[in-house]
């Protein structure tokens, strides 16, 4: 995680409609020199000022878009940002108005893990192995999917984009997210036992030679701290107070959630399907808790149980992105100074864009989600 030095005093103290004016004043001063992107995740207060709100991929295929401001500021976590800033071309500046807001699940792959994890597993098989990393990575792990011939997906064409790796090559080596791989590889139609998970932290990653002879996906061993709160004894729980209630989770769930679960779909597909129910239905919604509050308000005909985990599962990383953070990012573009840019260097940059763009590239999904 990167450090983020604590905000000059100036930015403590204010008020929620301090803050809001201040925020509001700098937006109108930067004018069309500034992007506002916000992912789903982000509290009310910070989504009120993004021209732009998305999940994963609606924010890559918008960063990619962004061709004539100065300033993307990015309200999301940190591997977001690198990604806006890999598909933007240098004149536009990418922001984290935190740098701390990083991602768990991304820190559970590094790239020297990766490498020797490479290197145990082509040593052993003869078949071609395509890796395919969650968007939820750092860029040098995308750099190393796009060197590899590989390509990212996020939770909207993850099945497009294994379809994709299964097209050229026999196996998948899927990272950092095992639950994402193995609920998508399983919705396709492969079973449990085609899947070994990769632990980098054992010896030979805990494989045996006759086990990533016979695997046909590589699951890293991570998971997102958030979405691995939800269990299927909650899933039973709200049948028994409720049977008409519908159970809708992220794929980052684990797997026996999922299959608890009615329907799965990455938070754009959980938006569209509550919003697209009739009125007066009942959902258990099994994802982070700002989208699932902002879609229970704005859905007031409905009835959408804030926690299905009966406990707040809130991202803390994207929570560090609050309107003190973001006036301060603002004040000081407006001053002339660009405090907390992200930017990734040119060779990582390189790779990371064929394997960003590879997956932006695949037709069938590139408007529909999933
Ligand atoms: P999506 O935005 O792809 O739904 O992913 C959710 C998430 O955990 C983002 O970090
Ligand atoms: Fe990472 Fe999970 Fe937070 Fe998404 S919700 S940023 S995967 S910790």
């Amino acid at each position: 995680m990167l450090y983020q030095p604590p905000l000059p005093p100036q930015y403590q103290g204010l008020s929620i409609e301090a803050l809001k004016l201040r925020v509001a004043e700098r937006k109108r001063q930067l004018g069309s020199r500034l992007v506002i992107l916000g992912h789903h995740y982000q509290e009310d207060d910070v989504i009120a000022f993004a021209d732009f709100t998305g999940d994963s991929l609606k924010l890559s295929q918008l960063a990619a878009e962004q061709a004539t401001c100065e300033f993307v500021v990015f309200c999301g976590v940190h591997f977001m940002a690198e990604s806006a800033d890999i598909l933007t071309e240098d004149n536009v500046k990418v922001i984290l108005p935190d740098l701390s807001a990083g991602c768990s699940m991304a820190d559970m792959a590094t790239l020297e893990q990766l490498e020797e994890a490479w290197e145990i597993v082509t040593g052993v098989t003869a078949a071609r192995v395509i890796p395919i990393t969650y968007v939820n990575s750092s860029a040098d792990i995308k750099s190393f999917c796009g060197l590899h011939g590989g390509a990212c997906c996020t939770s909207s064409n993850a099945a497009r984009v294994l379809s994709w790796a299964l097209d050229q090559g026999e196996k998948i080596m899927f990272l950092p997210d095992q639950h994402l791989g193995r609920n998508t590889a399983y919705a396709m139609g492969f079973p449990l036992d085609s899947m070994a998970v990769v632990d980098p932290n054992k010896p030979r990653l805990g494989l045996r030679d006759d086990g990533i002879r016979d695997a046909r996906f590589f699951l890293w061993k991570g998971h997102c701290s958030v979405h691995t709160l939800f269990s299927p004894e909650q899933c039973d729980e709200i049948r028994r107070i409720d049977p008409e209630f519908r159970i809708i989770v992220h794929p980052e769930c684990d797997w026996a959630v999922v299959q608890k679960a009615d329907l799965s779909g990455s938070t754009e597909a959980i938006i569209r399907t509550v919003r697209q129910s009739p009125e007066g239905s009942k959902w258990a919604v099994g994802t982070e808790i700002h989208l699932v509050s902002r879609l229970a308000q704005e859905q007031a005909g409905k009835r959408v149980v804030r926690s299905l985990a009966g406990i707040q599962c809130l991202c803390t990383t994207m929570y560090r992105i609050d309107l003190p953070h973001l006036l301060y990012a603002l004040d000081e573009l407006a001053a002339g100074r660009v405090v907390n840019q992200v930017r990734v260097d040119d060779h990582t940059r390189r790779w990371s864009r064929v394997a960003l763009q590879r997956m932006l590239s695949l037709p069938a999904l590139r408007a529909a989600g999933s």
